[in-house]
């Protein structure tokens, strides 16, 4: 079991490289199910969920090649089995994002209920619900959702609907999506999730012929077509890996250079960063991130974007450790995303939560321990205050950085931390 190493104390200063954005890459390789390709995703980054999702479409009959050299995936190939397994749904919740690209191309699918994760239940009634909407017939059986939906007559098996969420997904707006674009018709999505990786695999959807309007807004509006064809598409940066490495600019005191990250991304999370005493300017290679002064505490509040990321809740929970007052965190996305503030407290943090909101009263300096990390994002957390805390830190069950976080202890390393894996 893999383990990272840090020494913390020393000032980051250099460049980081920014790679493709986890969570467009998962839907976009979903999408190539909707045609026999070949799909072309460039920028493509090199992480364990990437993996499993290519180990998915390729046992559903895909060919997918990853060339890491080239940063390249390439998709072609029909599905020739329309079941989606346990033993890969459990291990990764996006692969129920084959759910409608399955229903739309194929009139049917077999998809393992994902079951909850360590930050909440997270159902995917929102999913069900919206492609029932458009025709499919759901049986839930065996731990299994098995979707049907009749051929229309029109050569498509799902017909456009007007759908409206009542909350936000980022889930279930890819899913429908994807439906909608070879479902027979129109199909309307109000309340439609606006995060920057809707709008990327909208416009992956539009280079393979579909026909989507109100791309980057909440009422996405599709008309479906009989087929989809080849497209190459560049993945958008990702914004989380970028606001990931902004806080460990700031949590140290130093200066990065964020190459490829774009400031319209990160959405809230730049006021906030500012309001702390971070400097954030976009530079023509990136984002420049840069702590002078003291930090000072600020109040966030997680919400859909453009609102505050949940996926940078603890990231920025570990900076508000080491600033001068107290400030107020609030996760309003996830029932169950307090899982780091045990380890920080074993830290020296100061954090007090009590159902959805922690308060967090900022200490001069962490100590270095052994941590345990719990999920993709309270791990990073860790290693965030292992940058700042004085002495040494052991950050146990590293699997889940490697998850979503491409060769991190190289990039930080390269900046000037002390840090390797063990
Ligand atoms: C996506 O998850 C991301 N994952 C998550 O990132 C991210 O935290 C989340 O969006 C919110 O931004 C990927 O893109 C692969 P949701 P998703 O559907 O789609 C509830 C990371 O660290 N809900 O927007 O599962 C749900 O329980 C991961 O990279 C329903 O109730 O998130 C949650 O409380 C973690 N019913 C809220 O909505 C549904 O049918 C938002 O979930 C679907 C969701």
């Amino acid at each position: 079991m893999d383990r990272i190493r840090i020494r913390g104390g020393k000032p980051l200063s250099g460049s980081i490289p920014i790679g493709g954005a986890k969570n467009a890459t998962l839907p976009l390789m979903a999408a190539g199910l909707l045609s026999d390709g070949p799909l072309v995703l460039e920028n493509a980054p090199d992480l364990a969920d990437i993996a499993t999702m290519r180990a998915l479409l390729v046992q559903h009959g895909m060919k997918v090649e990853h060339d890491k050299a080239q940063r390249r995936l390439v998709l072609s190939g029909a599905a020739d089995n329309l079941e989606a397994p346990y033993d890969l749904v459990r291990k990764m919740r996006a692969s129920v994002l084959v759910m409608g690209p399955l229903l739309a191309r194929f009139g049917e699918a077999r998809v393992s209920l994902p079951g909850g994760c360590a930050i909440g239940t997270r159902p995917v009634d929102l999913h069900i619900k919206g492609l029932e909407q458009m025709g499919a017939v759901f049986d839930l059986e065996g731990g299994y959702m098995h979707a049907k939906a009749p051929a229309t007559g029109a050569g498509h098996f799902l017909r456009g609907a007007k759908i409206i969420f009542p909350q936000v997904s980022v889930g279930a707006t890819e899913n429908l999506l994807m439906a909608a674009a070879l479902a027979e018709g129109t199909t309307e999505l109000v309340n439609a999730a606006r995060e920057p990786e809707i709008g990327d695999l909208a416009m992956c959807l539009m280079r393979m012929g579909a026909r989507i309007e109100g791309i980057g807004t909440d009422r996405l509006v599709i008309e479906g077509v009989k087929q989809l064809g080849a497209a190459t598409h560049p993945i958008i940066p990702d914004r989380i890996e970028a606001g990931t490495y902004a806080c460990a600019a700031a949590i140290t005191g130093g200066t990065l250079l964020l190459e490829g990250a774009r400031m319209v991304d990160l959405g809230a999370v730049v006021r906030t960063m500012r309001e702390c005493g971070v400097d954030v300017a976009e530079e023509t290679e990136g984002l420049r991130i840069t702590r002078k002064g003291g930090l000072r505490g600020a109040d966030v509040m997680t919400e859909p974007f453009p609102g505050f990321a949940t996926d940078m809740q603890a990231q920025f929970m570990a900076l508000m450790c080491v600033a001068e007052g107290a400030s107020m965190i609030t996760e309003t996305i996830f029932e169950n995303r307090f899982m780091h503030v045990p380890e920080l407290t074993r830290m020296g943090a100061r954090i007090k939560y009590h159902g959805q909101s922690a308060i967090v009263r900022g200490v001069p300096k962490l100590s270095g321990a052994p941590v345990m990390a719990t999920d993709l994002r309270a791990s990073v957390s860790l290693v965030l205050a292992g940058l700042a805390a004085q002495g040494e830190t052991i950050v146990n069950r590293v699997y889940h950085l490697d998850r979503g976080y491409e060769a991190i202890e190289r990039k930080l390393s390269a900046v000037g931390a002390a840090i390797e894996r063990v």
